[in-house]
């Protein structure tokens, strides 16, 4: 068996993870402490502050130990119980996990099916709720990485409340990323992912739960299926008693705390902008080489860009000699998309224009080897127009 003694050094431009800044690996580094050290306590107290900033909330806000999906299943075992009825919005492999999660939970689920590559539309799930006056939550997710596509959370969430249903929310890539607000938007779970927007490596879930989520979890009649996963538990620990739970991954907290620093010190809203302002940069430079981005640009993310393969092109030796010559990753398409798409991540510390210009001429020389034919240079002079044509990005 090989082994590979050196890391190698890669521009991670996939939809997550994303780089991690120098600053938050040093963190990493840091001594490790006990997870009951009153020392300890003050940083994560400092995290639940700097988290509660990042989701826009006053309510609580913590991170789980374990990637996205651990979020994603400590709100379904913890906010429901077996047999309750659950409303899923369905647009996406994502969503897909959400079901299946669902399901071996017992829950009653319901789906809303929407084609992939389209939005969500609120007035199809206010129908549904109109139908089954029971429907105990409405779970969706804002940034549907598999498609590129951002469904509209804030209306999702008013409905769910106009019927009486709690709303959950996945926004494992939107975070720090893209517009979101949790208290404003009257949301009663959202999870992420510490590993995208956030630029931490992966293996944390920071959290956000409202009061009126936390006072149903109280109500229950029966415990939650999992203990480790159990948000009152994981809340009790990192609230002001600190009730010892599981033993804390430490040295990712003050990763954590770090990214979250420099988030501030860079500022939440001028980061979703750059997000914003390179997407356009990236997407527009792509058009310009021939490159089709079937996602309508009114619901296309920022952090993340769907492409379209061009015929002819193979997709595995293409995204295979990106990695070899160029040490760039980019994402394959999954469930249906998979040999249809490439998805291109800009996500944190991976968000800079020196990336964009990287993968631009990547994809320039790799393209034309393959007959595509297209005015090599455009797609960088049509990026770095848009690039200099707003003001410096503040980076
Ligand atoms: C939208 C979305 N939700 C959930 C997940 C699952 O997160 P993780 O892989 O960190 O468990 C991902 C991962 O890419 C994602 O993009």
């Amino acid at each position: 068996m090989s082994s590979l003694n050196q890391i190698p050094r890669r521009i991670i431009l996939g939809p997550g993870p994303s780089s991690a800044h120098p600053r938050v690996l040093k963190a990493l580094s840091s001594p490790v402490m006990g997870y009951l050290d009153p020392d300890y306590f003050s940083i994560i107290e400092e995290v639940e502050g700097l988290l509660k900033d990042t989701f826009k909330t006053s309510q609580r806000a913590f991170a789980i130990a374990g990637s996205g999906s651990a979020g994603m299943e400590a709100g379904f075992s913890s906010l429901l119980e077996e047999g309750d009825k659950i409303l899923i919005c369905e647009n996406g492999h994502f969503c897909e996990r959400m079901v299946l999660m669902a399901k071996r939970l017992k829950l009653n689920v319901l789906t809303l099916n929407v084609e992939w590559g389209t939005a969500i539309d609120p007035v199809q799930v206010n129908e549904i709720l109109k139908q089954h006056n029971d429907v105990k939550m409405v779970s969706s997710i804002h940034a549907e990485t598999s498609t590129g596509v951002m469904n509209p959370i804030k209306q999702i969430s008013e409905i769910s409340h106009q019927n009486g249903a709690l709303f959950m929310v996945d926004c494992v890539t939107s975070l720090a990323g893209s517009e979101f607000r949790f208290d404003d938007w009257d949301i009663d779970y959202a999870y992420s992912g510490s590993q995208k927007c956030l630029a931490s490596p992966p293996g944390l879930s920071p959290v956000a739960i409202s009061n009126r989520a936390l006072s149903t979890i109280e109500k229950r009649k029966t415990l939650p299926s999992s203990w480790y996963l159990d948000l009152s538990l994981i809340a009790d620990y990192w609230g002001i008693e600190h009730k010892a739970h599981h033993t804390a991954p430490v040295n990712m907290i003050y990763g954590l705390r770090e990214s979250l620093k420099l988030v501030f010190e860079e500022g939440l809203e001028v980061r979703w902008k750059r997000h914003k302002k390179l997407a356009s940069a990236l997407k527009k430079g792509l058009i310009s080489m021939g490159l089709s981005l079937p996602i309508n640009s009114k619901i296309a993310l920022d952090q993340l860009t769907v492409i379209e393969i061009p015929d002819g092109v193979n997709d595995e030796e293409f995204r295979l000699n990106l990695l070899r010559k160029y040490l760039i990753e980019i994402g394959r398409g999954l469930g249906r998309f998979q040999g249809k798409i490439w998805r291109v991540g800009l996500m944190g510390e991976s968000c800079v224009p020196a990336n964009v210009f990287a993968l631009l001429q990547a994809f320039e020389e790799l393209l034309s080897q393959t007959g595509h034919e297209f005015k090599k240079g455009d797609s960088l002079a049509t990026a770095s127009k848009i690039l200099s044509e707003t003001s410096p990005l503040p980076y």
